[in-house]
């Protein structure tokens, strides 16, 4: 692989993988197409902008032409992420999730096939699986059960991607991982918010009962299991990406609160999200013995790493934080908690 398509590269997950793609494998040349949504901060790549085995283009995965004129100058490999990512946005509005995360996935296999690229890695999610009850893991053979807009516009994505690959014979991979999180989140996404809230003085909004599961994962362990799937997964598969690590929204919310020294009355406890997957849970048994893939952070350690980059970049975040999300929010969930 010489010449490697990100999409989606100025977004959370897909800038901390560009980074790490720049730092392990020298010989690589990394383009970055993103449309720049909202999620979307070329502040999130400033560091790299002098490296000159890195080149942002500014785009649309939709765009036909575009990704025509981008593979023609020679693509080999494709990693996508640019998707519409957040499930309470799709809840308001599914057309941009259907758009980006469907349409724009069916564009890249079509163009990345006109063009003869070598090796597909569809970035998708744990949460194509829907939710698990109290026991339980799900595997890479879990029927897809998506029960949000956003879910369900990965799980359609994946599947065509399944579909270029037995009946096209098309190189592509796909990856399933549990909840990141790391520097450059969106404060939309529990934790960032969480933290921003905290950092302002405000409170932080817990939806229901606050003991729905979710599984974390650092994103550089994210990114290291990519790197991983992308050099050495078989064509055809899908991986489980997963660090064991369940925590309650309740405990998660208590740790993040004790990271930043304050106390259990910033919880308010606000109306549930619509639909809310109950618990998540990865198997990533596969990836581990197959790629020789394991996760090098502990979460603690971690979560102590990503407050510090949440007080030191105020700037980042505190831009982030406007009037429409604000809205939204209080519309949606009552109380003053929320971004
Ligand atoms: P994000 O919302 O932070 O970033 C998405 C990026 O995609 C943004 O830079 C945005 O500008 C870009 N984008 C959106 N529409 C585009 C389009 N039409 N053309 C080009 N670029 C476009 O998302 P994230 O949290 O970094 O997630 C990245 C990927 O990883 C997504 O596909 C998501 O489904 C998947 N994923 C996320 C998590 C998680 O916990 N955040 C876990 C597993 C999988
Ligand atoms: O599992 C992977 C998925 O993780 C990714 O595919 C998605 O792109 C990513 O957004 C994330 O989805 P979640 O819905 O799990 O993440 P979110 O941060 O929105 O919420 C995490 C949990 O916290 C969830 O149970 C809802 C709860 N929550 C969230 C917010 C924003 C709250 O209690 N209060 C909040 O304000």
């Amino acid at each position: 692989m010489k010449r490697l398509l990100v999409t989606g590269g100025a977004g959370f997950i897909g800038s901390n993988f560009v980074r790490w793609a720049l730092r392990n494998w020298a010989d690589v040349d990394v383009v970055n197409l993103d449309v720049l949504t909202y999620a979307g901060n070329l502040a999130n790549l400033s560091d790299v902008e002098g490296d000159g085995r890195y080149t942002f283009m500014h785009g649309d995965i939709t765009d036909a032409a575009l990704l025509d004129r981008l593979m023609g100058e020679g693509i080999d490999a494709v990693i996508n992420f640019a998707a519409e990512s957040h499930v309470d946005r799709s809840l308001m509005s599914s057309e941009p999730f259907v758009r980006t995360n469907v349409v724009g996935t069916q564009q890249l296999l079509d163009a990345a096939r006109r063009h003869g690229v070598e090796r597909f890695l569809q970035v998708s999610t744990d949460e194509v699986y829907g939710s698990l009850g109290a026991e339980g893991e799900f595997t890479e053979t879990t029927p897809l059960c998506p029960n949000s807009p956003y879910s369900a516009s990965k799980a359609a994505a994946d599947l065509l991607c399944h579909a270029y690959h037995h009946s096209l014979g098309f190189p592509a991979m796909i990856s399933r991982c549990s909840n990141n999180y790391g520097p450059y989140q969106f404060p939309e996404k529990v934790i960032p918010l969480f933290l921003t809230n905290l950092f302002e003085g405000r409170k932080v909004p817990l939806y229901g009962d606050g003991l729905n599961v979710r599984d974390w994962i650092y994103v550089e362990d994210h990114c290291a299991a990519l790197g991983a799937i992308l050099e050495k997964g078989s064509l055809g598969e899908v991986y489980n990406v997963g660090a064991d690590c369940e925590l309650t929204n309740l405990d998660l919310t208590k740790r993040i609160i004790a990271a930043c020294g304050r106390d259990e009355d910033s919880i308010e406890y606000v109306k549930d999200r619509p639909g809310h997957d109950r618990r998540y849970a990865i198997d990533s048994s596969k990836i581990r013995g197959e790629l020789g893939w394991s996760p090098a952070h502990d979460f603690d350690d971690a979560l102590a790493r990503t407050v510090r980059w949440y007080r030191d970049h105020e700037d980042w975040w505190r831009g982030i934080k406007s009037g429409e999300y604000r809205e939204y929010y209080q519309k949606q969930y009552g109380g003053g908690g929320g971004v």
